[in-house]
């Protein structure tokens, strides 16, 4: 049923504006809108008024209140720090072999080696800390370095042919593309698949044993298990560090490897040292 005309109110003014015989109207914001739109106003300068908002040249309005996230996490982190202070001494001072077997401690050094590992090493490492082409696999039981707790402490206290730490560990394979002659190159290759225990050529096999005790002994042995004085991996196990098949091997000896890792001494507290290393040598193939 339609509505009498005198029931109609008045249609509002219109703005002027038309599209295509489309008018719009001029109708005013409801009340409820303006008044929130009111109360936003207000809250934003008294927001500004009291905590910190316009930036300036040099730092920012800090506000009545002077409140600071920055300050708030800064003060978090130093009631952690002091809260650990005391361990963190002990875990300093204690003799490295005694730091998993102690109650206190070995518990301690556990959750924040593992916590120091997920932040500095797993980009290389892996998150597991099972390796890649390169960096070494640090569960298992084979160690270029070393596996005491106390060669894992010096590796990573040091780093390994970085140009930063003077006690680095250090050794290096020359690039035999430049001594020895293809065939040569061929030879001691196959030696290193049978020695590996591979599928290799018998008649090169024989001949680059000669070849391996002239030219890779002295760094890997002469029965090829590898030298940890000189971090010489081990050519006799099925693990290697960057690749065991023919290609690989003809590129790693053709251009030998220069594996590095930063040193952790002076970027990382002693005792965050001393706990990644309990932590890595706990993982399986600690000596
Ligand atoms: C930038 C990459 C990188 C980072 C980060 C890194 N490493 Fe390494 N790490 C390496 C490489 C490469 C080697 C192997 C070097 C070589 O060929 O001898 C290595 C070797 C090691 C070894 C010796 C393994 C063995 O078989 O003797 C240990 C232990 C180790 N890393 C622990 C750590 C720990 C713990 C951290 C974190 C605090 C860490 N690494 C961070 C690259 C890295
Ligand atoms: C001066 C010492 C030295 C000599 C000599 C030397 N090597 Fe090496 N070799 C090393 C070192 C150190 C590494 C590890 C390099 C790295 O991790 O960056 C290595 C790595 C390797 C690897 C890689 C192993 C893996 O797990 O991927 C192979 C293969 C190898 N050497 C074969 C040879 C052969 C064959 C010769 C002789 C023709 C030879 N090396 C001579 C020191 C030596």
């Amino acid at each position: 049923m339609s509505k009498k005309p005198q029931d109609r109110k008045a249609p509002p003014p219109t703005t002027g504006h038309q599209w295509d015989g489309i008018e719009e109207f001029d109708n005013p914001m409801p009340r409820w809108w303006l008044w929130i739109f009111y109360a936003t106003i207000i809250w934003g300068i008294g927001y500004t008024i009291l905590y910190p908002a316009w930036p300036l040249v040099n730092g920012v309005t800090h506000g009545l209140w002077g409140g600071s996230t920055r300050a708030e996490v800064a003060a978090e982190i130093k009631a952690f720090d002091d809260a650990n202070a005391a361990i963190e001494a002990k875990l300093a001072a204690a003799p490295l072999d005694g730091i998993a077997a102690d109650p206190e401690l070995g518990p301690f050094a556990q959750n924040a080696g593992k916590a120091v590992f997920a932040t500095w090493c797993a980009q290389c490492h892996g998150a597991g800390a099972g390796g890649a082409k390169g960096f070494p696999n640090l569960l298992d039981n084979d160690w270029l370095w070393g596996g005491t707790i106390d060669d894992i402490h010096t590796t990573i206290s040091h780093g390994i042919r970085n140009t930063t730490d003077p006690d680095a560990r250090f050794s290096q394979m020359p690039a035999f593309g430049d001594i020895l002659e293809k065939g040569d190159i061929d030879a001691v290759v196959n030696h290193v698949l049978a020695i590996s225990g591979q599928e290799h050529d018998a008649a090169l096999a024989a001949a680059g044993a000669t070849v391996f005790a002239d030219n890779c002994a002295a760094c890997h042995g002469d029965q090829g298990i590898g030298d940890r004085a000189q971090g010489a991996p081990n050519l006799t196990d099925a693990i290697w560090l960057y690749g065991g098949d023919q290609a690989s091997l003809t590129e790693t000896v053709t251009k030998a490897r220069f594996g590095v890792m930063p040193a952790w001494t002076g970027r990382l507290s002693d005792s965050d040292v001393r706990a990644v290393a309990t932590y890595v040598h706990s993982l399986g193939g600690g000596e």
